[in-house]
């Protein structure tokens, strides 16, 4: 397994970039925008595709580097269902599978910190954003903190991972860069409390200044989504118009989403499923017969579907239009 933590200095944040091994699939989890050519030229030294990008929350210190990575590699962008709306292209709820090429992470719905605030679980570690910091927890006053929401997301979820669980959390001020659960629990001061009132008490009483890029970082990252004006001038269509077009026409209908989401709300009549991370495959298998079709893409929310506009630029198709706003917006 390649497994690479990044670390920006200003802002004192972790990145981890991982995959199963050279050439294949990766992901990239909490990406700071000022370093996304530092990943992209180690995805390229690795001969890695970056398919997926996940924030853990939508961080207050930061610019996230999420939709500089959609657009310079046409990756899909995750976040917890809790994420404001239409922020990135792809959501889970709380205990769902991330899956890419031979890994797969399971989503904790941990807010607290924020109320969007979600934990990843692989294999023997965990990717705790600021829910869990080494010797620390993440601050519970603004962005809809709270601590008692943060002790239950510590103390009955996280905290409950075997004690040789490797933490990896999005921030460290002090030069620490993992720890475990069985440490955290021992030494983790925030964490030797008797009771949620107790925790509370503690976190109420920080008194902190708010982050330097508060006001800059949260608008910024709370507005990564591709707009629906761009989304349109990449052949969108609306979906009143789509079904006129269904009626006069021939179309193949591609639905890009992923099981899991076509388990919580299923495809349009007639469609077919080829999941976005497959579409270029599919598209080089089937180039003979997609030419002599008229083709619409959708989505969740239309930036999957507005990608792959994109990439099906460079090839002859007849006709491509993809719905605006994706399946969720109808
Ligand atoms: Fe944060």
């Amino acid at each position: 397994m390649i497994f690479r933590q990044f670390f920006d200095f200003p802002s004192s944040t972790y990145t981890y970039l991982i995959s199963s091994g050279k050439g294949r699939e990766a992901l990239i989890i909490d990406p700071v925008f000022e370093k996304t050519d530092q990943y992209i030229q180690l995805l390229k030294q690795l001969e890695l595709k970056l398919v997926k990008v996940i924030d853990t929350h939508i961080h207050a210190d930061h610019i996230s580097g999420l939709s500089d990575l959609r657009d310079k590699t046409k990756c899909i962008t995750l976040m917890g269902e809790h994420a404001p709306a239409d922020v990135v292209s792809m959501t889970v709820k709380d205990n769902e599978a991330i899956n890419i090429e031979n890994i797969q992470l399971i989503s904790l719905y941990t807010p607290g910190h924020t109320d969007d605030s979600y934990s990843f679980v692989m294999e023997d570690r965990i990717f705790t954003g600021d829910t869990l910091l080494i010797k620390g927890t993440g601050r519970t006053d603004f962005q809809n903190g709270n601590p008692y929401d943060q002790y239950n997301s510590l103390f009955e979820r996280i905290l409950k991972l075997p004690e040789d669980t490797f933490i990896y959390p999005a921030h460290d001020y002090k030069g620490e860069n993992v720890s475990t659960i069985g440490e955290e629990k021992k030494y983790n001061p925030r964490l030797q409390v008797a009771s949620s009132q107790e925790y509370a008490n503690i976190m109420n009483n920080l008194n902190l200044d708010d982050p330097k890029l508060m006001d800059i970082a949260v608008p910024t990252n709370k507005s990564m989504g591709m707009t629906l004006d761009t989304q349109k001038k990449l052949n969108g269509i609306s979906y009143d118009n789509l079904i006129n077009i269904f009626k006069k026409e021939e179309f193949i209908l591609i639905d890009l989403r992923e099981e899991s989401e076509i388990l919580k709300k299923p495809s349009l009549n007639n469609s077919i499923n080829i999941p976005y991370s497959n579409l270029q495959d599919y598209i080089n298998n089937n180039k003979k017969f997609l030419e002599s079709k008229k083709i619409i893409f959708y989505c969740a929310v239309g930036e999957r579907s507005a990608l792959a506009i994109q990439i099906c630029q460079s090839y002859k198709f007849k006709q491509i239009n993809h719905l605006i706003g994706g399946i969720n917006n109808i």
